[in-house]
């Protein structure tokens, strides 16, 4: 029996998301129904809607969401009906060509459900393969991870997105370490948890660079060492001041703008890490100078989903979170209802909130 459900949809671009009843198919093979306790409000969800990722519309929003299994298809064996999991949008494949060189984060050929969910008997396109603004979604059982049911649902949801994107730019991609100095450009979600997972991999200088004030006093709270405001000063002078005329050693872009990946190229020491972790839109371009990008050596690399494995980095960052070691509470600005999406995505827009989380 399919389940009839309350859910937020974009049913056309630019249009304001309404709450509609949409059929959810009972799980085949290989699929999870899963009772949503918590979905937070991503950058990505408003990129639907306003038809910035594609045309597939009517999209079923969210995706940054824990909640609870309620029934598992066949030959599901990773979860069981009552497991506490956070939901992915990288469920790993295990045989395509990046899983077979052993770079599973990467993998090429990532799992969704098979059945679709649907609103009047039309397809939904669900919001990175989850679609979790709704009183139950459908997934591929690789996307659904157990983790400690003692964790909140409004802060372990979190870790399914953003928080996994920033912490993972810092620790999986730009390999952060003791002692090193990190910038991050952009202190939304994503920047702040890449300040945060600085702060857990030991680096000594983080530096914190955004045009709004607000967010650079929250970048202190989450462990920045110093902040710039680079609506006010040059921040690759700035930078450099702060690290002995040298730059630093890992420097994380979290926004997605040409003009902040310039500032994080040559904002960095020698042979240092540029991550860029802020998605751009298909227009943006960069120029470098060539023998810049030489002469300064290093690394230049990008961050898909903090190339995380979630099997391996959610269940170890929700103990992180039960021992006090971080903070995901800082990232939950509120706490709202399904109806509420659309008010959220406004002081999202506004810079109000780090994230708005949907309780259910
Ligand atoms: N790589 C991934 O897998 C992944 C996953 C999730 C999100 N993202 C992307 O990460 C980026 C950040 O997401 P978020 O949720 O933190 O967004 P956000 O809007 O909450 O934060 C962006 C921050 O950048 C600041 N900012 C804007 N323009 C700036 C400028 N010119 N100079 C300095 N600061 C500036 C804003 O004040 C804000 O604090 C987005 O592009 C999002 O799509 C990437
Ligand atoms: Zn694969
Ligand atoms: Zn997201």
């Amino acid at each position: 029996m399919p389940h009839s459900v309350r859910a937020v949809i974009a049913r056309a671009k630019g249009e304001p998301v309404s709450i509609e009843t949409i059929e959810v198919p009972d799980p085949g093979p290989g699929e999870v129904l899963v009772g949503i306790q918590a979905c937070g409000v991503c950058h990505t969800d408003l990129h639907y809607r306003e038809g910035a990722i594609n045309d597939e519309f009517p999209f079923l929003l969210g995706h940054e969401a824990a909640g609870i299994v309620e029934e598992v298809g066949e030959g599901v064996t990773n979860v069981a009906p009552g497991d506490f999991v956070i939901l992915n949008w990288r469920a790993v494949c295990g045989q395509c060509r990046s899983c077979q060189r052993g770079r599973p984060w990467n993998c090429f050929e990532t799992h969704n459900a098979n059945q679709k969910m649907t609103l009047n008997g039309q397809p939904l396109s669900p919001a990175l393969g989850i679609g979790a603004f709704a009183e139950k979604t459908l997934v591929a059982a690789g996307q659904a991870t157990r983790v400690d049911p003692a964790a909140r649902p409004e802060a372990a949801g979190l870790i399914g997105c953003g928080v996994m994107a920033g912490l993972g730019a810092a620790m999986n991609t730009g390999q952060v370490g003791r002692g090193d100095s990190v910038a991050v450009f952009g202190c939304g979600g994503v920047g702040n948890a890449a300040i945060e997972g600085s702060r857990l991999a030991g680096a000594h200088t983080i530096i914190a660079v955004d045009i709004d004030p607000r967010k650079l006093d929250l970048a202190r709270e989450f462990g920045a060492t110093h902040t710039v405001d680079s609506s006010q000063e040059d921040p690759v002078e700035a930078i450099r001041a702060m690290t002995g005329g040298n730059g630093v050693d890992v420097a994380i872009e979290a926004i997605g703008l040409p003009s902040t990946y310039e500032q994080a190229f040559y904002s960095r020491d020698l042979a240092g890490t540029v991550v860029l972790v802020g998605v751009p839109n298909p227009e943006a371009r960069v120029e470098l100078p060539m023998i810049e990008v030489f002469g300064r050596g290093g690394t230049l690399k990008s961050s898909w989903y903090g190339d995380c494995l979630p099997s391996r980095d959610f269940p170890m960052l929700v103990d992180l979170y039960l021992q006090g070691r971080l903070d995901l509470d800082r990232f939950v600005s509120e706490t709202i209802n399904l109806d509420e999406v659309e008010a959220a995505f406004e002081k999202m827009e506004r810079g109000e909130v780090l994230r708005s989380v949907v309780v259910l």
